[in-house]
C-alpha cells in the first residue's frame, strides 16, 4: 500500500532504519466491492433515517400519552407509559445516531496508513554552538568567573534567603498537645441555649430540632480566662429523635448517654475544626459545610462520607432533680480536629 507520494508506507524510513513498521495493509471488502460499498452506505443511511423516526416518535408520545397512564411489565412492576416512550424512543434515536456514524468510520471512511515524519527533538549543532557562546560572552562579561568576592557574597546570600521561610513553619504549631482533651463541662453543668443562656428541659425540644448549646456560666468562665477558647472548646448541638431511631450512642454496654431520644455531640468538626449545624432530620445525618464530611447521630455519630477521620465525640447528659439537662460529665474523648498526634 502506497500513500499519496507513492511511498511504501510499511518501509517508510526515518534516516536509515524504519521507525515504526506498519503492518501491510489490507483493503476492506467496500474497498474493492462496490456492490459492498453500496450496501454499507445503505445501512449506515437506515440507522439515520431510523433515528430521525424515533425523534419524531419522541415527540408524538410527548404530545399524546397522558403522564398518569400506566402500563404493566410483568416482573419490572407498572411504569409510567409516558416516561417509558419517551426514554425509548430519545435513547434509541441517540444511540442510532452513534453506531452509524461507527459503521460509516468503518466502512465507508479512508482507512489509509499515514505517516507524518517529525524532524529530531534536538536542536542543530551550530544552534547549540550559537547558545554556548552566548553563555560564555554573558559570564565574561558579568565578571562572575574572576570577581569572586561578589560570586560567593552572592552564592551565600541566596543559601540564606530561604530561610525565613522556612521559619514561617513555626506558625503552623505549637501543638495542641493536651489543651483539647478537656472543656469545661463537667458533671451536673446545664445545658443552656446558646447566645440566649436559657436552660434547657426535655420538653423544649421538639422531636426532629437541632439547638446550638453551651454550658450555663459560660460567660464568667471566659471572663476569666480572657479567651474564647472555652466557648470554642465546649459548643454543643442537642438533637432530638425518637428513642427507637438511636441506633447506638457511644455509652459503655448497657448505659446510655442520651436523654429520652436526646443526644448531645460536639459542635466542632473531626476534620479540620469547622463548626457544624446543617442538620438532615430524616437521615439524622449531620453535615460539615467545609469538605462535606458526614456524620450519623443516630448511630454514635460515625463518619458515613468525607475526610474526618474519627466519630463527633458525644457528651453525655441526663436531667437534674430540677428536670433541666445536664451533663453527666466532660467528654470522654477530645473534641476538634484529629490532624495532630493524639497518642
Ligand atoms: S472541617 Fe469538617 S469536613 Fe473538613
Amino acid at each position: 500500500m502506497s500513500d499519496s507520494q507513492g511511498k511504501d508506507l510499511a518501509t517508510v524510513e526515518h534516516g536509515e532504519a524504519p521507525l515504526y513498521p506498519l503492518p501491510p495493509h489490507r483493503p476492506r471488502t467496500t474497498d474493492t466491492d462496490p456492490r459492498a460499498a453500496r450496501r454499507a452506505q445503505r445501512q449506515v443511511a437506515t440507522q439515520f433515517a431510523l433515528s430521525a423516526v424515533l425523534t419524531v416518535g419522541f415527540f408524538v408520545a410527548y404530545w399524546v400519552v397522558p403522564v398518569d397512564q400506566t402500563v404493566e411489565l410483568g416482573p419490572f412492576g407498572v411504569w409510567s407509559l409516558s416516561n417509558l416512550l419517551l426514554g425509548l424512543t430519545l435513547g434509541g434515536a441517540i444511540l442510532l445516531i452513534g453506531t452509524g456514524a461507527i459503521h460509516w468510520a468503518k466502512k465507508l471512511m479512508s482507512d489509509e496508513e499515514i505517516v507524518d515524519e517529525r524532524h529530531p527533538l534536538g536542536s542543530p549543532e551550530e544552534d547549540r554552538a550559537a547558545a554556548k557562546e552566548m553563555f560564555d560572552t554573558g559570564l565574561a562579561e558579568s565578571g562572575f568567573a574572576e570577581r569572586k568576592i561578589v560570586r560567593r557574597s552572592l552564592i551565600g546570600a541566596l543559601l540564606l534567603f530561604p530561610l525565613p521561610f522556612i521559619a514561617f513553619l513555626r506558625d503552623m504549631g505549637p501543638m495542641p498537645g493536651t489543651s483539647l482533651r478537656n472543656t469545661i463541662w463537667k458533671k451536673g453543668t446545664r445545658i443552656v441555649v446558646d447566645v440566649s443562656g436559657q436552660p434547657l428541659r426535655p420538653e423544649d425540644l421538639q422531636v426532629g430540632t437541632l439547638v446550638s448549646a453551651s454550658p450555663e456560666g459560660l460567660d464568667e468562665i471566659q471572663e476569666e480566662e480572657g479567651t474564647q477558647n472555652a466557648r470554642a472548646k465546649a459548643s454543643i448541638i442537642l438533637v432530638r429523635m425518637s428513642p427507637d431511631e438511636i441506633r447506638s450512642d457511644q455509652s459503655p454496654e448497657g448505659e446510655t448517654w442520651a436523654y429520652e431520644g436526646i443526644l448531645a455531640y460536639s459542635k466542632i468538626c473531626t476534620h479540620v475544626g469547622c463548626p457544624i449545624a446543617l442538620y438532615q432530620r430524616r437521615t439524622h445525618h449531620l453535615l460539615c459545610p467545609c469538605h462535606q464530611s458526614t456524620f450519623d447521630l443516630a448511630d454514635s455519630g460515625n463518619v458515613v462520607f468525607g475526610p474526618a477521620a474519627r466519630r463527633m465525640p458525644q457528651l453525655p447528659i441526663t436531667v437534674d432533680d430540677e428536670g433541666y439537662l445536664v451533663a453527666q460529665s466532660d467528654f470522654t474523648q477530645p473534641v476538634g480536629p484529629s490532624f495532630w498526634e493524639r497518642g
